[in-house]
């Protein structure tokens, strides 16, 4: 590299790093642009619940604010989803409250006094002050925040008669739901750690219709948009957020020009760990099916947005089958589509949710105590999920990976062309098919992807005659005929890091899918996932 060229990539890095408190952003088709610089700007996102009936962020009772917000950095999140419920910042009898108030009134004792441990400072504050605080401690360590209407009356979300599904229902006047939108918009002007509103969390029950829905989302979007013109608007669907298939008929209308973009919820609910177990394949399909018909459509084609899958998550323990499962189905289309996101959540625990007193959270990024993550290998899958792997240009050179969402890496040539997994980075191997069902050839060379014997390494060698086939319901299974002409598919190791070629699980000899299997297929689940050339990629270094 000549001194130049070395000057302007240490500039380069230094944009980098600096984009990760980029303000105003907007929308280009389904990207997120920094309107500073133009280029891409990828929600990676944890939720942080604040709106249930203490309205206080919960885990300061564990650990002090800064040593939270140590720990969604250390685990690479760039962003947080904050909650607030529409009667904290609406009613003087809500917001007027200081935590140690609020706590008194729950009679969250051990709460209390743990704030006075680890948070003093707050105990005295009300608890709106308290939710600007910790917006603007996230702002000066760099995270992005999502400012998130979850309910009206505080508390832990949802069920379709809670009163705070619909506009018109009992908590949910729509006036005074502009009105606390109103004033969130007002309070966050000019705060540039606030780069997004989202106007009303997982709409539901039977009130629901989709005229009321596309008069209120306008006129919330159009509302805050004349207040803090700066922020993006994120949309939500009907049902709890999984539904906006309408859209196809009757596209959003809006003034608001490239502010806009949608959110969905995508988690396991509906399926259960025995039709997992004995269909993983085809549960999988079906998942992928039904969110491209609900929300996955809406980045494709001429008119498309921005989605944000702005809560999905599993049981971080791995004791719920179906969820381990689920992870890897959703992780290959997040990546492969290189969409926003967020999880739920960074909590280890709930000071007061439905009833139960320091309610432990599976699904939590965090311990218990909210003192580090309870599983490392779930936060180290999620690096290539958190990058920007496509940029925002289309004429801008793709090429792929070959990702593994069993354990979030990449497939790598060895200097003997042998193949192994390890950690995606700028310098993973990428690969290109050129047509469909053709030989993968290691892009910008003449070698390809070659089948193994039964049981024997794949590699990569001047032969390009192995023809891949891209099988499976989900189509995530790659197979190709070795010399005596059956179908073999790439699979991980189990006792290393190395690629084999295996009879193909699931499958038949032809490739059909089985009409039943109870083996796992997820062992040979691997995407050629695109990635625009040149892209800079941090590595992953977590705490231990
Ligand atoms: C809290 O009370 C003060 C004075 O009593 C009032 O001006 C303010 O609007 C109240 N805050 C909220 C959030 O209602
Ligand atoms: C998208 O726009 C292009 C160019 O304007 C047009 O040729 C194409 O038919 C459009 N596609 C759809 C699905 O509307
Ligand atoms: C982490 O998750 C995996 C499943 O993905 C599970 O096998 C493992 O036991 C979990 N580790 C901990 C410490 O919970």
């Amino acid at each position: 590299m000549r001194f130049i060229e070395a000057i302007i990539f240490v500039f380069l890095l230094l944009q980098t790093a600096a984009l990760c408190n980029s303000f105003p952003l907007s929308t280009k088709a389904r990207w997120i642009v920094d309107d500073a610089t133009g280029k891409r700007v990828k929600l990676a996102c944890v939720n942080w619940a604040s709106h249930l009936k203490p309205m206080f962020a919960e885990g300061l009772e564990k650990q002090p604010l800064s040593y939270i917000i140590s720990q969604i950095t250390a685990t690479k999140f760039n962003c947080v989803r904050f909650t607030w419920p529409t009667f904290m910042i609406t009613r003087a009898e809500y917001g007027n409250l200081t935590v140690s108030q609020s706590l008194d009134k729950l009679g969250l004792k051990d709460a209390k006094a743990g704030v006075a441990k680890n948070n003093p400072q707050l105990l005295d504050m009300n608890v709106v002050e308290v939710h600007k605080t910790v917006v603007n401690e996230l702002g000066k360590n760099k995270l992005m925040v999502v400012v998130d209407n979850h309910i009206s009356e505080p508390n832990w979300c949802c069920n379709g008669g809670d009163g705070n599904g619909f506009f018109g229902d009992e908590n949910f006047s729509p006036d005074e739901w502009l009105k606390g939108l109103v004033a969130v918009a007002t309070m966050y002007k000019g705060n540039p750690a606030v780069v997004a509103m989202s106007i009303r969390n997982e709409l539901r029950g039977d009130r629901q219709n989709e005229p009321d829905w596309y008069k209120y989302m306008q006129e919330g979007a159009t509302t805050i948009n004349k207040i803090n013109p700066d922020l993006l608007v994120v949309i939500s669907g009907l049902n709890y957020d999984t539904t906006l298939g309408f859209l196809k008929s009757k596209p959003f209308a809006t003034t608001i020009a490239n502010k806009v973009l949608f959110e969905a919820h995508w988690y396991t609910v509906g399926t259960s760990d025995e039709q997992w177990e004995a269909q993983t394949n085809l549960v999988c399909a079906n998942m992928l099916q039904g969110a491209e018909d609900s929300y996955m459509f809406l980045i494709r084609g001429n008119n498309s947005f921005p989605l944000f899958l702005s809560e999905w998550g599993i049981d971080e323990t791995g004791a719920r089958e179906a969820d381990n499962r689920y992870m890897s189905c959703f992780l290959a289309a997040i990546v492969d589509n290189d969409i926003e996101w967020a999880l739920w959540g960074i909590h280890g625990s709930y000071m007061l949710r439905e009833g139960t007193v320091n309610m432990y959270e599976p699904n939590g990024i965090l311990d218990f105590d909210w003192v580090r993550p309870k599983n490392l290998s779930f936060v180290k899958r999620l690096q290539l999920a958190r990058q920007v792997n496509q940029d925002s240009d289309p004429s801008h050179p793709t090429s792929h990976v070959i990702f593994y969402p069993q354990n979030g890496q990449c497939v790598q040539v060895g200097e003997t062309g042998n193949i192994f997994l390890s950690e995606c980075t700028s310098t993973s191997s990428r690969w290109e098919q050129n047509e469909e069902d053709g030989p993968i050839n290691l892009a910008g060379s003449s070698q390809c992807l070659v089948v193994g014997e039964d049981g024997g390494a794949a590699h990569v060698s001047n032969d390009c005659s192995s023809e891949w086939k891209v099988a499976s319901r989900p189509r995530l299974q790659l197979a190709a005929q070795n010399g005596l002409g059956s179908y073999l598919c790439l699979e991980k190791n189990a006792a290393d890091a190395t690629i084999v070629t295996k009879k193909c699980l699931c499958l038949g000899y032809d490739l059909a899918d089985t009409p039943t299997c109870d083996e796992n297929p997820q062992v040979q689940w691997f995407k050629l996932s695109p990635v625009t050339c040149k892209l800079q990629w941090f590595t992953t270094k977590l705490l231990d």
